[in-house]
């Protein structure tokens, strides 16, 4: 038996004395019937706070990593509370400039950034582009050379750390498609060149080490790795990436932004860097504050085996389960103070047995078709790398404040999913 931990809601989370769980001020069980299900609900004043905690932690500078979740409302938001923003692709700036985000606070990652994309960075004027290989300063200078114009370059380094995380999530050992090395010397190397480079301007190092990382002492280890390496580096910065693990499922703790950025930051001082210390964030912004609302379409009890309760959503607006092993809870949002009584396993509408949101749910026993299930801690990862596996429609996003619920994107059309399909059109000709 369990009660579902509330600490895994969204800050501005409440119920009301039949335990109804409201978010934002607004009635989740309205929010599904106004907007239908499956729908993702961001509480904005947790996105501020986590937004502002970040800035206050990071007072040198922070970025809001947006491959965690984007659109133009969230773009804005992180830049109103004073956040840059990581952007990886052509599509992620695409949408930042599309919100009216000054291209200078865009910090352009990636490790195989395209010449296009890096064209049009350098024709926007994205603020610092992060390179990542020694291919990609051949590619820079040669878009320059091209434009006869100088840009604003950090260089992402390998400090060789193995950060306790998923293999998938880790990305500072050795062995990884990310960033040049500290060990062999190759980083020494394009330190090298980048300066001698008349149209490169280094401004900083920067290394991230994993994703979903609780340990403190991972980032800790990783400053102290590079510290030795900035020593004689004549740069402003030193981003230390993103990566800050949260809880998804009862039971688990993770260091808050502040006690990280503390952390980091003492980790900095005492390694004697003179650098400006910066952090790129995005788990840790938004991952709880957002819960995705789902309908129960089917109940299928299999006697001495489970139950699976299958909704209308699943690995398309929820992959992690499949592709991390990744826990979430489950709950009922009109009973959130029920006992959870009856095990269940979460399962989507798509064509293949894997796809689970939730392995191990737990519901109240009076769980019945039709009813509105809810999953927690679903604002990163989830939206971002949605997708339209067998056709389903992607999710809308509402943001909700002082009960009021803004639609920020809307839910997918079959219009939509035709949109770039042109088959029929040749057919015809
Ligand atoms: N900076 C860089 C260079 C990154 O590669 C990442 C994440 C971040 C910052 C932000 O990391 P965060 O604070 O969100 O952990 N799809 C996976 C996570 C992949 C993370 C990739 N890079 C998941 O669902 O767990």
């Amino acid at each position: 038996m369990s009660v579902l931990p509330w600490e895994l809601l969204p800050d501005n989370a409440s119920a009301d004395n039949d335990g109804r769980l409201s978010v934002g001020g607004c009635d989740v069980l309205d929010l599904a019937d106004e907007f239908g299900t499956p729908l993702f609900v961001y509480d904005e004043d947790h996105l501020r706070a986590r937004c502002r905690e970040a800035v206050a932690a990071f007072p040198d500078g922070v970025a809001y990593a947006t491959k965690a979740f984007l659109c133009t409302a969230m773009a804005r938001l992180a830049v109103e509370e004073g956040m840059d923003l990581d952007v990886s692709t052509g599509g992620e700036i695409h949408v930042a400039l599309a919100a009216g985000v000054p291209a200078e606070r865009l910090v352009f990652h990636g490790n195989n950034k395209s010449t296009r994309e890096l064209a049009n960075a350098v024709d926007e004027g994205v603020g610092r582009i992060v390179i990542d290989s020694m291919t990609e300063i051949d590619k820079v200078e040669s878009v320059l050379l091209h434009r006869r114009a100088t840009a604003r370059v950090m260089l992402r380094v390998n400090p060789g750390i193995e950060a306790h995380t998923h293999d998938f999530l880790r990305t500072g050992a050795t062995d990884s498609k990310f960033g040049v090395s500290i060990a062999g010397g190759v980083a020494a190397e394009a330190v090298d060149r980048i300066m001698r480079s008349p149209d490169l301007e280094l401004v900083g190092l920067h290394a991230h080490v994993g994703s979903q990382v609780f340990e403190v002492s991972s980032f800790a280890r990783a400053v102290e790795v590079i510290s030795e390496f900035v020593a004689p580096i004549d740069v402003a910065e030193l981003s230390i990436g993103g990566g800050l693990g949260v809880p998804y499922v009862e039971g688990e703790t993770a260091p808050s932004i502040t006690e990280w950025g503390a952390a980091i930051r003492s980790a900095a001082e005492a390694a004697g860097i003179r650098q400006q210390v910066t952090a790129e964030p995005g788990r840790a912004i938004v991952a709880r504050s957002a819960i995705t609302l789902y309908t129960a379409g089917t109940i299928k009890d299999i006697p001495g085996v489970r139950t699976y309760v299958s909704v209308d959503g699943g690995m398309s607006d929820n992959p992690r389960p499949v592709l991390y092993g990744s826990g979430y809870e489950v709950f009922l949002p009109r009973a959130t103070t029920a006992q959870r009584d009856r095990e269940i396993r979460l399962v989507g509408k798509h064509c293949e047995s894997g796809d689970v949101i939730v392995w191990q749910g737990r519901v109240p026993s009076d769980l019945e078709l039709g009813d509105i299930l809810a999953t927690p801690v679903t604002g990163a990862y989830g939206h971002s790398m949605g997708s339209n596996y067998n056709m389903v429609l992607r999710p809308p996003v509402v943001f909700v404040r002082d009960g009021e619920a803004r639609l920020v994107v809307r839910r997918e059309t079959y219009d939509d999913l035709m949109a770039r399909d042109l088959g029929v059109a040749h057919a015809l000709d």
